[in-house]
């Protein structure tokens, strides 16, 4: 059985996996230099070739116990007909939600679309560097993609004043949003993916009391599916505070953390594996300082199931080799 494996399936405690959220990414050169020659992003994503060596290029430096496939939650508004792209030092920018144009999508236009995306991961799933390793593959949470798709951009300073206004286009684009992301999960699955992640990072957005709403119910839904397929699912509820709440309603597999989480109150409050919290901003830092916060965690969580990542994603200013220094630090602990 594979290191994460055996820590999802069986609670192991002995072993301490590691991977890291965007692993793949422009902290590489060897990431960078592909992306400089692709400016289009959505073209690079659904180039499952040139996918597939950046999904394997962090796998080639470090010891990895899994690569997740390169790509982006936005590739569900993509499939959906939604525009979609990507400025540089803004981030995505979404063109206006065509409801009636959704409503009429059928499944097969809506694969077809991302037919690179499910080649991608059959590529890493039959590569030989993913031998005993997990290939993951991810979609975005509902409310997450709900936020994109409605907002058009980033909600980093908020979201826009009309967003909930229209109580009918909330509804409707959540429930079309569910419907596609069962079926990019299904084709992720049936091409090889042995994990699925599930990516909520604005729930933090939401007031405590509409959470059940836009966050646990239409998460379960999803968390269910995946399980019925047999596979491990696990959840990443960014800035949510209440994880204990969280995994009583959702119930992954494993609860990814973020690095505003206190892991000794997480592990007193959960009982279920646990992913993540490390700040990335400590690979800024010095070697000193990495080994001694990446024991931090390994220590509070020796006696429970623990995969090692952050609690968000690799900036982009980091250098690779204090990525190399912590993967290490881990595997030798
Ligand atoms: O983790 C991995 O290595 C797999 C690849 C991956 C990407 N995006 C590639 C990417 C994954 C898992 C994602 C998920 C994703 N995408 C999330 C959820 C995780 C999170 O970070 O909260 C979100 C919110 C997105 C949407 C998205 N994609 C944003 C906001 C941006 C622009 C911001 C930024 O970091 O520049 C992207 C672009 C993106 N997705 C890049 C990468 C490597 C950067 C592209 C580039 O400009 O080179």
């Amino acid at each position: 059985m594979t290191p994460i494996y055996k820590v999802l399936k069986n609670n192991d405690t002995a072993i301490k996996p590691i991977w890291i959220m965007r692993q793949a990414g422009r902290y590489l050169p060897e990431f960078r230099k592909i992306r400089s020659e692709n400016p289009n992003f959505i073209r690079l994503c659904l180039n499952e070739v040139l996918s597939a060596e950046i999904t394997l290029q962090p796998l080639r430096r470090f010891d990895l116990d899994a690569a997740i496939i390169f790509s982006d939650i936005l590739m569900l508004p993509y499939g959906l007909n939604q525009k979609v792209e990507f400025k540089k030092g803004i981030g995505p920018i979404l063109g206006d939600l065509n409801l009636d144009n959704v409503l009429i999508l059928n499944e097969i236009d809506f694969v077809e679309k991302l037919r690179p995306v499910y080649k991608l991961v059959n590529l890493i799933k039959n590569s030989e560097l993913t031998k005993n390793k997990n290939t993951i593959g991810f979609v975005g949470a509902p409310w997450t993609l709900l936020v994109y798709m409605i907002n058009q951009k980033s909600p980093k300073s908020g979201l826009r004043k009309d967003f909930f206004k229209d109580k009918n286009l909330i509804d409707k684009t959540l429930k079309i949003i569910e419907k596609f992301l069962k079926v990019h999960i299904k084709y992720q699955v049936e091409n090889g993916a042995q994990i699925i992640q599930i990516f909520d990072s604005w729930a933090g957005l939401l007031n405590e009391k509409d959470l059940p709403n836009y966050v646990y119910e239409p998460s379960i839904n999803l968390v269910e599916y995946t399980k019925s397929l047999n596979i491990p699912v696990i959840c990443f509820p960014k800035g949510i505070k209440k994880y204990k709440d969280y995994c009583e309603n959702v119930k992954p597999d494993a609860i990814c953390i973020d690095y505003e989480a206190d892991p000794k109150e997480i592990l007193r409050n959960i009982k279920i594996p646990v992913q993540g919290g490390m700040d990335p901003k400590i690979l800024l830092t010095d070697k000193e300082k990495l080994k001694k916060e990446a024991k931090r965690y390994l220590d509070i969580f020796k006696d429970h199931p623990y995969i090692f990542n952050l609690g968000h994603g690799v900036l982009p200013e980091t250098d690779p080799e204090m990525m190399d220094y912590l993967v290490k630090t881990v595997k030798n602990y």
